[in-house]
């Protein structure tokens, strides 16, 4: 099966691993603080904190604002389910946006009309690696009092009106899981330009730890420290931070990969009638997480269930979180209300594309999709 996506890991970075195997820190060492400063300096954000997963970074971030119980935090229902849950996790509300067709991104239009005297945060994500309109959501923010926090789990490496994914934000989450840009095995991020906020991230990786001393025990001795929020282990090891390093150093060459891949895709499909490439903003640069596709006039699970058959590792991403049983039960909430999440789910099928993938994997899944349509069983 061609996967839809894979990591891509060479010698150089085993033999970093390695290095960190023959140490005498193999959880939280220098590695940690190494990774967190090449990530600021690749993105330019001032502050980073390298924790354990995509999911825990939004965790933390959420958390980490201090919202009241039950205030609203608008998001897209078009992501990874592990985004609405951080919102849950933190004994707030989750109220979900539609989407805009072409990006498949949150509609800032929407965002607006969701917004209440209750509203306190919004969480929006680059989908596939196509960043949002950030100008607009900045404006939404400023005008409203609104916290941004930027699930950028696909966008490593994007940029927006020429400025790099990482700083739109008050706070901007990675994820290092094996299918995105690169990888930690599990992994994730919180960057910030606040120090408040990064002092607060730092503490909630770590239990709420912090190295104040508690009322009533003395100062200075090197095993007191305060436990001042409810946290968890979310911490990530120096093992995958040796791996982080040697994989971010790679970066660029990933995105490059993946372009190339993706405008093979872009050339290619318009020639097929019911294959619809994504729409691409000319004022982005698109990091090519995903490469998705709207099936136009054929049943999408009819050509999903084909193209396995064939061995092509298609996908779907997403299916909207409010269709979910656990929110379902906890929400009243109907597809009916998110008409454009709603089409784009009815039809959207994620082709494989990772660095690894061979152009003769694109011109065969192309083939197959033109197949299609004569019936080729
Ligand atoms: C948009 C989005 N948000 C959050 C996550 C969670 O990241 P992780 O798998 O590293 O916990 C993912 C991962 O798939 C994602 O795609």
């Amino acid at each position: 099966m061609i996967p839809y996506g894979r990591q891509n890991i060479d010698d150089a970075d085993i033999e970093e691993v390695a290095k960190v195997l023959r140490s005498d820190l193999i959880t939280t060492g220098p590695k940690v603080r190494e990774f967190e400063e090449a990530l600021c300096d690749r993105v330019g954000a001032k502050h980073a904190t390298v924790i354990s997963s995509g999911s825990s970074a939004l965790d933390i971030a959420v958390r980490a604002l201090d919202l009241p119980r039950g205030s609203e935090v608008i998001t897209t229902p078009f992501t990874f389910v592990a985004t609405a849950n951080s919102i849950l996790h933190n004994n707030l509300q989750p109220v979900f946006a539609d989407i805009e067709p072409g990006t498949r991104n949150i509609d800032p239009e929407s965002v607006r009309k969701n917004i209440t005297k209750n509203t306190k945060a919004v969480i929006y994500v680059d989908y596939a690696g196509h960043p949002c309109r950030m100008n607009e959501m900045r404006e939404i923010a400023d005008q409203h009092g609104l916290h941004l926090i930027e699930d950028a789990c696909h966008a490593l490496g994007a940029e927006y009106r020429g400025r790099k994914v990482g700083t739109f934000a008050d706070m901007t989450i990675f994820s290092f899981h094996p299918v995105k840009h690169i990888t930690t095995g599990e992994g994730g991020a919180v960057m910030t330009d606040s120090e408040d906020l990064d002092g607060r991230l730092k503490m909630l990786r770590h239990h709420g730890i912090t190295k104040e001393t508690p009322e009533g025990l003395e100062k200075g001795l090197d095993y007191v420290y305060d436990v001042s929020a409810l946290s968890h282990n979310y911490r990530i090891t120096d093992l995958q931070c040796a791996l982080g390093i040697s994989q971010l150093a790679k970066l660029e060459s990933f995105i490059d990969e993946r372009t190339r891949l993706a405008k093979m895709y872009q050339e290619t499909l318009p020639g097929i009638e019911y294959v619809e490439p994504p729409e691409v903003d000319g004022d982005v640069k698109h990091a090519w997480h995903l490469f998705t596709v709207l099936v136009n006039g054929k049943d999408r699970n009819g050509l999903f269930k084909y193209l396995r058959g064939h061995g092509i590792g298609a996908h779907v991403h997403y299916i909207p979180t409010y269709r979910f049983t656990y929110y379902r039960g906890r929400f009243k909430l109907s597809p009916k209300d998110f008409p454009v999440t709603e089409d784009v789910f009815q039809r959207i099928l994620t082709l494989p594309l990772h660095p690894s993938l061979e152009e003769k994997d694109v011109r065969f899944i192309c083939d197959k999709l033109a197949a299609y349509d004569k019936k080729e069983p």
